[in-house]
């Protein structure tokens, strides 16, 4: 397995790395043509066991941190686990089976955490806090990706464990975790999981989520 530079070059003055992978088909097939790193972006159950540098495990932090949020109350966290160590066990340990199937392969396992709370409105919630987590991981993710890492999120592991290993306070809710690391070998997943890691990418159509006049009525644009 290869990792090449883009075809098309690098972008903001950083070369951008894709993985060549001759026997798998995960480039998005998109109606229009979308920026590469949001192309090739997919979430890999296979991952390498070449460990994340540091540099770009706080790139990709930095980015979460620069993201936007409601009344800019960045409500996002992270806990962040490195294989070999009692984060990484303790992460992992929450998993459900079948996660726990495929993300042993995975260097660095993750926590996002929101804070359900507003910090500028003391004692009231923040209605936003589960959707700024979200972009921040958007964010992070894509960050990873022009560093020629891959993320794999995850909903399927025990939140209310993780928040009890972690002594996470109830003003915050453990939402997702995340799997990041370097592309590794599907041949190594289980047969199941195999299949997953080769079969194509597939979204709804377009126009089932683009509207304009009424909410359910396709939107048509002069092309
Ligand atoms: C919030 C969230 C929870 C997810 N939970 C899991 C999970 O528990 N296990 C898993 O294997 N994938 C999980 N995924 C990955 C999705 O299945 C995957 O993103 C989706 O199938 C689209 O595939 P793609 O990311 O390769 O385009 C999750 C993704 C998100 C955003």
């Amino acid at each position: 397995m290869n990792i090449q530079e883009w075809p098309g070059g690098t972008f903001s003055g950083q070369t951008c790395y894709k993985t060549k992978q001759s026997n798998m088909n995960k480039t998005a097939k998109t109606t229009f043509e979308i920026h590469p790193l949001l192309r090739e972006r997919w979430s890999p159950r296979a991952f390498s066991n070449r460990m994340v540098e540091t540099d770009k495990l706080f790139r990709m932090l930095e980015a979460a941190r620069w993201s936007p949020s409601s009344s800019n109350e960045q409500p996002w966290r992270f806990i962040i686990g490195l294989k070999g160590d009692e984060t990484y066990m303790k992460i992992y340990d929450t998993f459900v089976e079948f996660n726990q199937l495929w993300a042993k392969t995975a260097p660095v396992l993750m926590l996002s955490v929101g804070h359900r709370m507003s910090l500028k409105n003391q004692g009231k919630p923040n209605v936003s806090y589960v959707y700024d987590v979200g972009q921040a991981v958007a964010h992070l993710t894509i960050q990873a990706m022009s560093d020629g890492l891959f993320v794999h999120q995850m909903g399927g592991f025990d939140k209310e464990a993780a928040a009890r290993f972690f002594d996470v306070p109830a003003e915050f809710e453990v939402l997702t975790a995340i799997a990041v690391g370097y592309i590794g070998d599907p041949e190594v997943l289980h047969p199941n999981l195999k299949k997953m890691e080769y079969a194509e990418r597939e979204r709804r159509p377009l126009d089932t989520m683009m509207f304009r006049t009424k909410f359910g009525t396709p939107a048509s644009f002069e092309l």
